[in-house]
């Protein structure tokens, strides 16, 4: 019999992919992803520890599906990602509702446990099992035949950044084989997708070595590209160190690259950079930017920040301010330092709120300025858009330009999945509206 699950996914690129290759496991026990939350089978929370109050929020949500199922019979609650790594047996122990705790590296482990289930039971699986894990989803196959794909070639940090728990909760730095990356895309590729966005902690630090051969993420990008139904290429989330020569080489060559660069630099003070621990200074920030507009001078960034870093004075802040001037970041996300449990930050003295709620505000309308501006660029231009689908109840359709944008224009289901040219007439700061403008192009 058909079984009910339904998985919540909180948190990073990383942790969608991941909630997609659980689906793919689970339907092997003839679990079928379940579109609302009523009735369940299993009910999977997979969860974020990044920021703020991560832990609160899963019990939080925890206690909205107790309340959902007072009057039914309960599904299997499973807690996974990062903050089931972070937490584990502690979770169980504070929500009885809870019934599994699955870490990252364990999610091979979900079939067995779900089989065996037996009600009662309290399950806790958090062993960095990463190698296990991606030679079980191997086997298993990538089944996602959406327009556009994230495929995860790398795991884990080993670079640990005063602030972050990813080292902590992903586990050490882990690059799949070479071998089984491509063959997951052309798996991908047979499924219909047209992109394929790599997905790494440090996706550019993907290094992985075969006899006399050292691949690095720039031969993953250079064979995909050689397949004429695969459109775009794009990957995330890089580190400023690991933005070695082939990679920035790779866009001169690659036209299936997209142009734009996600690379967080977090701040605009080499004295913050450096009590955060991210091992580059501004300089070298900038030195990366400015060799790839010479490259091409199409190519745009895209960062993430952390204000009110302790210790971080209004200079400082200004120094980010000004980075933020200099390189005029297209899309980027801002977030007030959280300090997380476990870290080398987590108890430095904080910046007072009203002056971190400031800064973050200056920093948004700095950022959110140069986004409009980009947007604003478009109007009146075709641009390339690659349709991805229909909107939710309504005629229009949705797509992305080269930059991430969201495009929305009136189309039709024969669309999806092609690139085609959309006139840009009207913008806002996050979406472009537009018309078609020619007919499809033949590739
Ligand atoms: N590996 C990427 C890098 O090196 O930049 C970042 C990955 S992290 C999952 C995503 C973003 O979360 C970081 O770039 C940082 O801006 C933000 N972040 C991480 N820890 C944070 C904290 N304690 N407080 C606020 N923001 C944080
Ligand atoms: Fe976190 Fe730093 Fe690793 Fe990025 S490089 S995942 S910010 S520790
Ligand atoms: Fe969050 Fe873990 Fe991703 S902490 S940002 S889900 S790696």
């Amino acid at each position: 019999m058909q079984k009910r699950i339904f998985i919540k996914t909180l948190g990073c690129q990383m942790n969608e992919y991941d909630s997609n290759r659980i689906y793919d496991s689970v339907k092997r026990l003839g679990f079928e992803k379940s579109q609302d939350q009523d009735n369940l089978d299993c009910y999977v929370l997979n969860t974020c520890h990044i920021r703020d109050k991560a832990k609160e929020k899963v019990y939080h949500e925890i206690g909205r599906v107790k309340k959902l199922y007072r009057k039914k019979n309960k599904p299997i609650v499973v807690v996974a990602g990062c903050v089931a790594q972070a937490e584990n047996q502690e979770m169980l122990n504070r929500e009885p509702y809870i019934d599994i705790v699955i870490g990252p590296q364990s999610y091979h482990k979900i079939n067995d446990k779900l089989k065996n289930f037996i009600k009662g039971d309290k399950i806790e699986e958090t062993d960095f099992d990463t190698v296990s894990k991606f030679n079980y989803f191997d086997n298993i196959g990538n089944k996602n035949n959406k327009v556009s794909s994230y495929l995860t070639i790398q795991e884990g940090c080993d670079k640990f950044c005063s602030f972050c728990v990813v080292p902590y909760t992903r586990g050490p730095e882990y690059s799949r084989p070479f071998n089984k990356i491509i063959s997951e895309a052309e798996n991908l590729i047979k499924n219909g997708v047209k992109e394929i966005i790599l997905l790494g902690q440090n996706v550019n630090a993907y290094t992985f070595k075969e006899k006399i051969k050292e691949y690095r993420i720039s031969d993953i990008i250079n064979t995909l590209s050689s397949y004429s139904e695969l459109k775009r290429i794009r990957y995330t989330t890089s580190h400023p160190r690991d933005m070695t020569d082939d990679l920035i080489e790779s866009y001169q060559e690659n036209s299936k690259l997209m142009p734009l660069v996600h690379l967080p630099v977090q701040s605009g003070s080499n004295k913050i950079l450096k009590l955060m621990n991210r091992k580059h200074t501004v300089e070298q920030y900038v030195e990366i930017y400015e060799r790839l507009k010479k490259i091409n001078p199409k190519i745009e960034f895209s960062s993430d920040f952390i204000i009110s870093y302790p210790g971080e004075t209004d200079n400082d802040f200004n120094d980010t301010i000004s980075l933020i001037k200099k390189i005029k970041f297209i899309n980027s996300f801002s977030f007030i330092f959280s300090p997380r449990p476990g870290t080398k930050a987590a108890n430095l003295v904080q910046i007072d709120k009203e002056v971190s709620k400031e800064r973050l505000l200056k920093t948004q309308k700095n950022l959110f300025k140069f986004q409009l501006d980009m947007n604003k660029s478009f109007i009146n231009r075709p641009i390339d858009v690659l349709v991805e689908n229909k909107m939710d109840g309504q005629k229009k359709f949705f797509g992305r330009n080269q930059y991430m944008n969201s495009v929305i224009f009136e189309g039709n289901e024969n669309y999806i999945g092609k690139n085609i040219n959309i006139k840009i007439d009207n913008v806002n700061q996050n979406s472009l509206f537009g018309k078609i403008e020619k007919k499809m192009r033949a590739a």
